[in-house]
């Protein structure tokens, strides 16, 4: 842990987020197209989650071709080609395929012809797994430059017949290079995670896995779509981001005030605003851009980062919280200062 970096010590190598780039696909679902498929309303979709459109890829469009646009811009941001890149870390719950794994698949998209990488699951929690994974090789002196993505093709493993699941969630992927600070006084200064098991029955995919293989009986019960008991979600969400908040400051003794930007998870307009009022940030501290993607799951935080990044609200030297609760439930915050001009 980077703990005691925060506490005095000063760090050998300071991981920091050197450029950040995102992607999605151009076609739009907005309410009004939901309307017509689902018994549902902008009005209540708007009311009940803050999402008034997605975006979702076309046909044979998978997580990796999404993946390897961010990460080829990412790089391009970072002065650097994709042979600088040392491991690939690829969050997401909607791989092309059960394997090999995307990583593998970007690794050869994009030319990273050096690097090694692995997918990393933990649903809406993967991007601040991957960046504290990425970010702790970074520190070690294992690798140098780490290209970490968070991607999903949600639209993939929807049920467009479920109206509590369908509005939901739209497709993305965002990519930063994580390389070495050269100020240690900027970059990934602390993170904070933990799981809770008991929670993977109130939001999965059942069928798929080794448990129940692809059969006609799991296609006809349609079990190949995510499923969720969204109350249960909800409370957990809303309960134990605001919950991770208050530790990962309080340990590093930093108070909501000193604070410049809060980045949650995109999934509820109100589970973030909970959680953003439970630690006492002001709503123009709070980074919501759930309105035109929805829940894109890996994706969120690097596209509601770089929302933040093009509407001038994240510069250089900015104290940042990330958070994030997904399915498992694996839940996650990354306490950073943005070193990016
Ligand atoms: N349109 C219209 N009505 C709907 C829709 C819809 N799309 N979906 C559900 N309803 C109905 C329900 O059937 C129910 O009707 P009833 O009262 O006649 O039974 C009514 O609306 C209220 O349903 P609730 O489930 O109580 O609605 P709630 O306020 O809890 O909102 C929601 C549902 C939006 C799913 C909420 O629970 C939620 O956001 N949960 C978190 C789920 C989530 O974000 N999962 C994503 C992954 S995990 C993560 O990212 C944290």
């Amino acid at each position: 842990m980077l703990r005691s970096q925060l506490a005095g010590a000063m760090p050998i190598r300071r991981p920091v987020i050197r450029s950040l780039a995102t992607y999605v696909p151009p076609r739009q679902l907005t309410n009004a197209d939901l309307e017509k498929l689902v018994d549902t309303s902008d009005e209540w979709i708007m009311q009940r989650t803050g999402i008034r459109t997605r975006h979702i890829v076309d046909p044979g469009v998978a997580t990796s071709d999404l993946a390897k646009e961010a990460a080829l811009e990412a790089i391009r941001r970072a002065g650097l080609t994709p042979h600088d890149i040392d491991l690939i870390i690829v969050g997401t719950v909607t791989p092309d395929m059960l394997f090999p794994s995307t990583a593998c698949l970007v690794q050869h998209k994009i030319g990273a012809t050096r690097a090694w990488g692995f997918d990393l699951s933990a649903a809406c929690s993967a991007f601040t797994y991957a960046l504290t994974v990425g970010s702790q090789m970074v520190a070690a002196g294992a690798a140098t430059h780490v290209l970490v993505i968070g991607a999903d093709v949600m639209s993939s493993i929807i049920d467009y017949t479920d109206r509590t699941t369908c509005v939901l969630f739209g497709d993305g992927a965002g990519a930063v290079v994580l390389g070495v600070s050269e100020d240690p006084t900027l970059g990934i200064l602390d993170f904070e995670h933990q799981v809770d098991g008991s929670g993977g029955p109130a939001l999965c995919m059942p069928a798929g896995g080794s448990l129940r293989p692809a059969s006609h009986e799991t296609v006809d019960q349609r079990l190949h779509y995510a499923r969720q008991d969204g109350q249960a979600v909800f409370k957990f969400a809303v309960r134990n981001t605001g919950d991770i908040c208050e530790r990962i400051l309080a340990r590093n003794h930093v108070t909501a005030d000193e604070l410049d930007l809060f980045v949650s998870h995109q999934a509820n307009r109100r589970i973030i605003m909970s959680a953003a009022e439970r630690i006492g940030m002001p709503e123009e501290k709070v980074v919501i851009n759930i309105e035109e993607f929805g829940n894109t799951t890996a994706a969120t935080i690097p596209l509601a980062l770089n929302t933040a990044v093009e509407t001038g609200r994240l510069k250089k030297g900015n104290l940042v919280l990330l958070a994030s609760v997904g399915a498992g439930f694996t839940v996650g915050s990354v306490l950073l200062r943005w070193a990016i001009d």
